[in-house]
């Protein structure tokens, strides 16, 4: 069975309530209605009805089942703008702000998170990565212990035996641009935990560089050597290994040979980047020159689980990201 199909058989049964912002959005009304049919979540699409009905007329969707709130018109608005309000006070929101952004289906929907009224939240098809993680990181914030929320991705590189079988865990790809060293610590642990929550697999971190244990000096392999050692000390159950180049991390003779003694040189399956730049570049250039499939970005760390969708989506990547996120909740 592929990946895919088991992380939605897996969240079938787990009768989640996801809220959908962007519930006017025509990919998104489709989507929900194949999340709906196939019991993959309970879904909330925030919109108005009118507007709703007219888009799962054209597409000929099955609204049974699926729940529509109109953010202006809904009996909690008032709880959530106060919510929102106590929340962000100290900030210098007023009660007033409060409610004119309660009206915005982003925050909207994470102050249904927020509140345990949905149990996650995916959006993106409209928004940008930067207007879909600014409600929710205000508002649902971090879990606890954990300072950044990061983005990986699930590659599934056909015909590849590095990683499992081709399968790899790329973080962060989506959120830190520049992470300190205790933010890259955090990433490891982090894309750990996503590699056993929604692979299956048991992780072995490689702390990519532009060196091999030693084989440049510069600050930002410093940073790399660093990074390492926190996640050494803060996680001692984590398998994990830096400074690695990329093949050091993936192959195992180039593992052996240049990182020997490694605990996952050359057998590494979660690949953390030392910056935004290399990660959004280098699972990008593995998906469009290995025709790797990039399953994500999933959001980690988040106190309950939000994610993303890239803006070019297809009805079949939310549908994907709905029952990924029904796993993490
Ligand atoms: N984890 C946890 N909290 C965070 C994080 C983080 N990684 N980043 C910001 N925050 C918090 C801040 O502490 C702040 O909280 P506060 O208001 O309570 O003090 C709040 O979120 C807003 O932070 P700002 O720094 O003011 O917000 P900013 O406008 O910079 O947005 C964002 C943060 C959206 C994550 C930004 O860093 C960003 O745009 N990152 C890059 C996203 C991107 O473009 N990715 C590439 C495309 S995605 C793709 O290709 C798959």
């Amino acid at each position: 069975m592929n990946l895919i199909q088991s992380i939605k058989d897996k969240a079938k049964g787990k009768k989640a309530t996801i809220v959908l912002p962007e519930g006017t959005e025509e990919r998104t009304i489709q989507a929900a209605g194949i999340i709906a049919k196939e019991n993959i979540a309970k879904v909330i699409l925030l919109g108005t009805k009118d507007e709703v009905e007219a888009v799962a007329q054209k597409f000929a969707v099955d609204l049974s089942g699926l729940q529509i709130i109109n953010p202006t018109e809904a009996e909690k608005f008032e709880e959530y703008a106060q919510d929102l309000y106590e929340l962000r006070k100290h900030k210098g929101l007023t009660l007033d702000d409060a409610r004119q952004l309660t009206k915005y289906p982003l925050y909207f929907g994470s102050l249904m998170v927020n509140k345990g009224d949905a149990d996650g939240m995916v959006a993106g098809a409209q928004n940008t990565t930067g207007d879909v993680l600014r409600p929710a990181l205000q508002i649902i914030k971090t879990e606890k212990g954990i300072s950044s929320v990061s983005g990986a991705f699930i590659m599934i590189v056909p015909d590849c035996k590095f990683g499992e079988n081709g399968i790899m865990i790329f973080a962060d790809c989506a959120v830190n641009p520049n992470p300190t060293a205790e933010q890259l610590a955090e990433i490891a642990y982090l894309s750990g935990k996503t590699a056993k929550a929604l692979v299956g697999f048991e992780p072995k971190v490689g702390m990519l560089s532009f060196s091999t244990k030693g084989s440049a000096k510069h600050e930002l392999v410093d940073k790399v050597v660093k990074a390492t050692q926190i996640a050494r000390e803060k996680y001692p159950d984590l398998a994990i290994d830096g400074e690695l180049q990329a093949d050091a991390a993936l192959v195992p003779e180039v593992g052996s040979s240049k990182a020997p003694g490694s605990e996952v040189a050359g057998n590494v399956n979660v690949l953390v980047f030392p910056d935004l730049q290399a990660g959004n570049i280098g699972y990008k250039l593995v998906q469009r020159l290995a025709k790797a499939e990039a399953v994500g970005p999933v959001l980690q760390g988040m106190n309950k689980p939000v994610n993303d969708l890239s803006r070019g989506c297809s009805i079949d990547d939310i549908v994907n990201t709905v029952a990924m996120t029904v796993l993490q909740c």
